[in-house]
């Protein structure tokens, strides 16, 4: 059943207003804004019925108060008087409808029906947006094993706040993708996000950057510079790298995340800074702290919500996606006959570390469009020699083997239980090494592996 809240000081009109309500809808009637507010606290309430003159708190101050926090619930403004004023002043401030006292029954109960209505289409738009942004949490952003989904779900709670964020991952793992989805996310959105890269500027140059310089602060500064706190304004300011900055501008930065306000280098008056900021770094930055480089109180600072992107060897089950994206993606810009990437060769790259993550995944892949333009397919053949590798082994050194003894053992073994298992069928055991046929022969014959295994 639909709920509706009556707000109304006098009891004849509280009364009037359960008897033609009661039998449609749920019907909690309070008598000031204080109750009122009470209820929204802590019930669903579908359309608020609100008397404008009420004597502590009146009906346009609640109205303006509801609509701020529950902007998706109607208001439908009751009055004793005639006067145009209020009318127009309640519907600017967001009122749905408006009902003279005494009430005209049916006029009443049209327009809560309608109210009601209107809340159920939203609610069922909002939850509808909800089921759309769960399946695709981002444009662009490519993943679906569980820890990268967490990593994002976490970017998208955080966009919704303004809480510092800090980004930890590898080299390549999408740290400024998700900073820029914070930002994106967030209700700064439309207002500027500004990157600085800690490691890029000299120290001296650092504090001008960040703050911003006055005229004639230092010789050369002929003219104000705005610095990228005043850049960033009410948007989002991302430092990239943040475990190279110096010792000095940490204490800076400290200050400022402390007190919401910076100075101009060479100037006198306090600036208040309402930029978010989101940090993000490839380096332990405990550790950094252990080592006596990164300060305390500015890492806790910045790590009030920490994102850690898992590196792609941690998600093998994302790289077929991400490869097939980076594929499509490049094509587009190529004049290339590139279309697909088959098995063997998908095989090889899940197979694979990545170092460099997914920026390495997306090198190879245009480079592989570059070299091979031609090529309709992408196989095992033209991927380079390091994906021709099985997975690594993990020999004690116990074994007292040299490294090169230890891997031809290794291969030797690994050669021959899968010929074994593809009985000695040699494209078989190359499908099932994730090579081809002809590495494979190159391998045999090196180790002296005959090709008679049973
Ligand atoms: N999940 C993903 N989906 C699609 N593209 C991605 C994804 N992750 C990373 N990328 C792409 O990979 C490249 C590297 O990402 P990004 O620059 O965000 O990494 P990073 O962690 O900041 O790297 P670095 O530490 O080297 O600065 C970019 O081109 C980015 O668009
Ligand atoms: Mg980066």
């Amino acid at each position: 059943m639909k709920h509706i809240l009556v707000v109304d000081d006098e009891l004849g009109s509280r009364e009037s207003l359960k008897v033609i309500f009661s039998e449609t809808y749920a019907v909690s009637v309070t008598e000031n804004a204080e109750e009122g507010l009470l209820v929204l606290a802590q019930q669903r309430v579908d359309v608020v019925l609100l008397d404008v003159m009420m004597p502590e708190r009146d009906g346009l101050s609640l109205l303006k108060e509801i609509h701020e926090i529950y902007p998706d619930t109607p208001v439908v403004m009751i009055s004793a008087t005639t006067s145009v004023r209020p009318v127009v002043e309640a519907i600017q401030d967001g009122a749905y409808d408006f009902v003279s006292k005494p009430f005209d029954v049916a006029e009443i109960r049209r327009i809560v029906a309608r109210a009601v209505e209107r809340t159920v289409l939203h609610r069922k738009v909002t939850n509808l947006e909800g089921e759309v942004s769960r399946q695709f949490p981002v444009d662009g952003i490519i993943g679906g094993s569980q820890s990268f989904k967490k990593s994002v779900e976490d970017a998208v709670k955080a966009a919704a706040t303004d809480s510092t964020v800090l980004i930890c991952g590898e080299s390549g793992t999408g740290k400024e993708l998700v900073a820029r989805l914070i930002h994106s996310a967030s209700r700064r959105k439309d207002e500027p996000f500004v990157a600085v890269h800690c490691g890029a500027l000299p120290e001296s140059l650092m504090e001008a950057e960040l703050f911003g310089h006055e005229k004639g602060a230092f010789t050369n500064a002929t003219a104000q510079k705005m610095g990228r706190f005043d850049l960033a304004g009410n948007g989002t300011l991302f430092f990239d790298e943040v475990s190279e900055m110096s010792m000095a501008t940490q204490v800076k930065l400290l200050r400022v995340l402390q007190e919401r306000e910076f100075m101009r280098v060479g100037g006198t008056r306090v600036i208040r800074t309402n930029a978010r900021i989101v940090a993000a770094t490839n380096k332990d930055l405990r550790e950094e702290v252990l080592d006596g480089r990164f300060r305390d109180d500015l890492f806790y600072r910045l790590s009030v919500v920490p994102i850690r992107l898992p590196p792609l060897r941690e998600r093998r089950e994302d790289v077929p996606a991400l490869a097939i994206h980076f594929l499509n993606e490049c094509r587009a810009g190529m004049d290339v006959a590139t279309e697909e990437i088959d098995g063997a060769a998908m095989n090889a790259m899940c197979r694979y570390d990545w170092p460099g993550n997914v920026r390495e995944l997306r090198n190879i892949i245009e480079r592989l469009l570059v070299l091979n333009s031609r090529e309709r397919v992408i196989s095992l053949d033209i991927l380079p020699e390091e994906f021709h590798q099985g997975p690594r082994p993990s020999y004690a050194l116990s074994t007292g083997l040299t490294l090169h003894e230890a891997v031809s053992t290794y291969e030797r073994e690994f050669i021959e239980q899968a010929l074994k298992q593809a009985q000695g069928v040699q494209t078989t055991a190359a499908e099932l090494l994730g090579t081809t046929r002809r590495i494979l022969r190159y391998r045999m014959e090196k180790l002296e592996i005959s090709s008679s295994v049973n």
